[in-house]
């Protein structure tokens, strides 16, 4: 019988991301090491990367920045898309996450999904035989945290030794993410927030045991937790699905507000970042977002980038590239 030798893979090949840390330190750095690459070459050296792959792209909730830049990416590396929103797709609602999931991957080569549950997210994964990429679910936003990394090694070389500081609702699925991927590359992380919406103690240990004890600490005090920042980061104070408790985080999150005063506590070559969309005059001030400290329409474009490189590391052999 003829043999046939695989051709040799890396480790992320064929793999699912549901959370940063999914990956290991070295598989994040790597990743960002591609997505500048692929940021540097021009279109028509990327459009055969994915040619004949189908993303199939499966969202609960609304989005612009994750639908659109994934469709683009798909795009111009050669593949094709398709999306179903909460109208025609809830994950487990028709048929169990499981058997969505089988049927899935017998006609599609990776599969986006944002949820609002992070379980039936991990279940459909788990039965799922092609790559499985978390667009958000309640837990998590890793697609967003690469980007955010991608920017902030843009801004400042390197992101080991950097301070950031994520003001507002510090449980949410960005913070989350965010934190992750901060102390995985050798970044502190300071959380400033009222004690009802910091992250749990079972999250803060998590942190500490993906770099080491002291690289997240929680703070009520926004003066305290912003001082010597070099990147300060908000997102709503109320996530999708939550708006139930829009009201009570309104008047619990205002003093956590990004304005210029509290901008003036960070270094002085501080960033401003946000993963957008943003509610102008509440979690940010409008002078803030439109100002020149503000990095948060690079932090858009390099969701693409960042996809891009995704993309090409669960799908291919990354064959000729930094991976
Ligand atoms: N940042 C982000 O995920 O934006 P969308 O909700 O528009 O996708
Ligand atoms: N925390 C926000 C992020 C949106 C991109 C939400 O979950 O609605």
């Amino acid at each position: 019988m003829l043999a046939i030798t695989p051709a040799p893979s890396h480790g992320l090949l064929g793999r699912n991301l549901l959370r940063t840390s999914d990956l290991s330190i070295s598989e994040l750095e790597s990743l960002l090491r591609l997505a500048i690459y692929l940021k540097a070459r021009p279109l028509h050296e990327q459009h055969a990367l994915l040619r004949s792959r189908t993303l199939a792209m499966l969202f609960e909730k609304p989005s612009l920045r994750t639908r659109v830049s994934f469709e683009v990416a798909m795009t111009q590396l050669g593949g094709e898309t398709l999306f179903a929103n909460g109208s025609e797709f809830l994950v487990g609602s028709r048929e169990t996450p499981e058997d969505a999931a089988r049927v899935l991957s017998r006609y599609v080569d990776a599969i986006v999904v944002r949820t609002h549950a992070h379980e039936p997210l991990e279940r459909f994964a788990d039965a799922s035989s092609v790559p499985v990429i978390n667009g958000l679910s309640a837990l998590a936003h890793p697609c967003q945290s690469l980007a955010d990394m991608l920017t902030i090694a843009e801004r400042f070389g390197n992101i080991a030794g950097l301070r950031m500081c994520y003001l507002g609702d510090a449980r949410n699925n960005v913070a989350a993410s965010l934190a992750e991927a901060a102390v995985m590359l050798g970044a502190t992380i300071h959380f400033a927030s009222p004690t009802t919406h910091r992250p749990s103690e079972a999250f803060l240990a998590h942190l500490a045991s993906l770099s080491r004890p002291g690289a997240a600490r929680a703070f009520t005090d926004p003066v305290r937790a912003v001082r010597g920042a070099d990147v300060l980061y908000t997102d709503v104070w109320t996530s999708m699905g939550e708006e139930r408790y829009s009201e009570r985080n309104d008047a619990m999150l205002r003093p956590y507000a990004v304005t210029d005063d509290l901008l003036s506590f960070a270094q002085p070559h501080a960033i401003f970042m946000h993963c957008l969309p943003a509610h102008r005059g509440e979690e940010v001030a409008s002078g803030v977002i439109d100002g020149e400290r503000s990095a948060v329409f690079d932090q858009a474009e390099n969701r693409l980038h960042a996809q891009k490189a995704l993309l090409v590391a669960l799908l291919t052999d990354c064959k000729g590239m930094p991976l």
